[in-house]
């Protein structure tokens, strides 16, 4: 896998470990002004003697303007006009009342964020990662991204649901195409189907294999209320017949479908249960290719996932502190009036300062399960997932917000996308133009995960 594009793992773990605290007050230190006693030392401190010896105002202005003569008048406009901009633009960053701020707006990030708004910001905040044993990557690259991008647009725009709120959107589903098509496997297993969108996306990066689905409700059941997708080479563990993954006799489902080697499978999880516990019962069953949807960061989310366990402060990005008055709290309750799914300090900490999870929480089953765990707990969790981990990689964005006018996910919090903001050309040219603004609104991370082979 290419560099830039993994999420951060080639790019930070050489550092040695820091908090994003500590990172995030250096660099932010660095761009603040002199002191006064930085002045001073340098002989540019503004005495009372240099004050007494500047010229007033007013004699600065007539000077000037008895200069200009009589072309002061379109100058007097100008300056005007600039004024009543910039009061406008104070009015609009600073006023309560002024709610509709575009996130895509330059000057609105500037207003925001200073002349950083320009810049792209992804990972500003840091992008937490889970460690593998040995530093393997994937092999596809951000090229092969960028091609099955293309391929993939008209795909999708021959979907069966075309509006699938609380199922997968636009990126998810060409992440899930992707890795399905990159990995071939002879089995797919999904848990967690709703109409069978998901299904769908499967079955068209690999036409002819077998799929197995696990989902309380048949995707058919929702056929007589409008689109849905129930597939032809699918068993369906739904309705009447629906099995827990982790109660799933896999031995003799697997040897019923004629699987000896389990590497040969991919285990697709949009279930939102807890993670650790599915990648537990994955391990059990002896799978080693899986992929999570709702890759939640911390804070946020129905279930413990992976991004939140491998959150941890030797990872960039990892570990939060409570502290309100820290640059980290700063930049989150800033970037909150901006992203809807951004978190600040408030959101993130629980009694007694307990960040991890959801304030403290391991959630499960879309949370009507929580269990709150330690930090030494939570700690713990991250160890084992590492000791069995070869590749941990999370799926970018497909393209910045300027292009898809998201406004859920903070970019602060995640690898850069596909295609980069501001590249519109590209955007078109791809197709992604041509797709409703609606379908970029639910990017959560989606990871995928190798097990390192027994024994490795
Ligand atoms: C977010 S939806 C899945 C969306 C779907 N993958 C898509 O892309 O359209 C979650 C689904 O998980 C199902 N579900 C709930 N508990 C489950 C469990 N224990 N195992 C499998 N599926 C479960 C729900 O009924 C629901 O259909």
């Amino acid at each position: 896998m290419e560099r830039g594009m993994n999420n951060g793992q080639s790019l930070w773990h050489s550092q040695s470990p820091k908090t994003p605290t500590t990172m995030l007050d250096r660099a932010l230190s660095s761009r603040r002004p002199h002191s006064d006693a930085d002045l001073s030392a340098s002989g540019e401190s503004g005495t009372d003697e240099s004050k007494t010896k500047r010229p007033h105002i007013y004699l600065l202005a007539s000077n000037f303007l008895s200069r200009i003569g009589h072309q002061w008048w379109p100058c007097l406009i100008l300056a005007l006009l600039f004024l009543v901009l910039l009061f406008l633009i104070s009015v609009a960053f600073h006023s309560h009342s002024f709610v509709c701020i575009s996130r895509f707006d330059p000057a609105a990030r500037i207003g925001f964020f200073g002349l950083d708004g320009l810049e792209s910001d992804f990972g500003a905040l840091g992008v937490p990662w889970c460690r593998s044993k040995h530093g393997k990557e994937v092999e596809w690259t951000s090229k092969d991204l960028l091609k099955g991008l293309e391929e993939f647009v008209p795909i999708y725009e021959t979907r069966p649901i075309k509006n699938n709120m609380y199922g997968m959107g636009f990126d998810h589903s060409f992440g899930l195409w992707f890795m399905a098509r990159w990995l071939k496997p002879d089995l797919m297993i999904e848990s967690g189907a709703f109409k069978g969108h998901s299904t769908w996306v499967l079955r068209q990066a690999m036409p002819d294999t077998p799929m197995i689905s696990l989902t309380p409700r048949h995707p058919e059941k929702y056929l007589r209320k409008g689109p849905a997708y129930v597939d032809g080479n699918c068993t369906y563990f739904a309705g009447k017949d629906f099995v827990d993954f982790g109660s799933v006799d896999w031995k003799n489902v697997l040897r019923k479908h004629g699987i000896t080697d389990l590497s040969r499978v991919i285990v697709f999880f949009d279930d939102h249960q807890n993670e650790l516990k599915r990648l537990k019962q994955a391990l059990k069953a002896g799978f080693r290719h899986l992929i999570f949807e709702d890759n939640y960061d911390t804070g946020t989310g129905d279930h413990y996932s992976l991004r939140q366990i491998c959150d941890q402060s030797y990872i960039r990005g990892g570990g939060h502190s409570c502290f309100k008055d820290s640059d980290e709290a700063r930049m989150r309750s800033k970037r909150k009036k901006f992203w809807e799914k951004a978190v600040d300090t408030e959101e993130l900490c629980g009694p007694g300062e307990t960040w991890w999870g959801v304030k403290g929480e391991m959630r499960d089953d879309f949370n009507h399960t929580n269990t709150p765990i330690s930090y030494n707990q939570h700690f713990q969790n991250s160890r084992y997932v590492e000791s069995i981990l070869d590749v941990y990689w999370e799926l970018p964005p497909v393209a910045g917000p300027s292009l898809t006018h998201q406004s859920r996910y903070d970019p602060a919090r995640a690898t850069p996308p596909i295609v980069a903001d501001g590249k519109h050309r590209l955007f078109q040219r791809i197709g992604l133009g041509r797709l409703d603004k609606s379908v970029f609104n639910g990017y959560t991370q989606m990871v995928y995960l190798e097990i390192s082979k027994p024994g490795s």
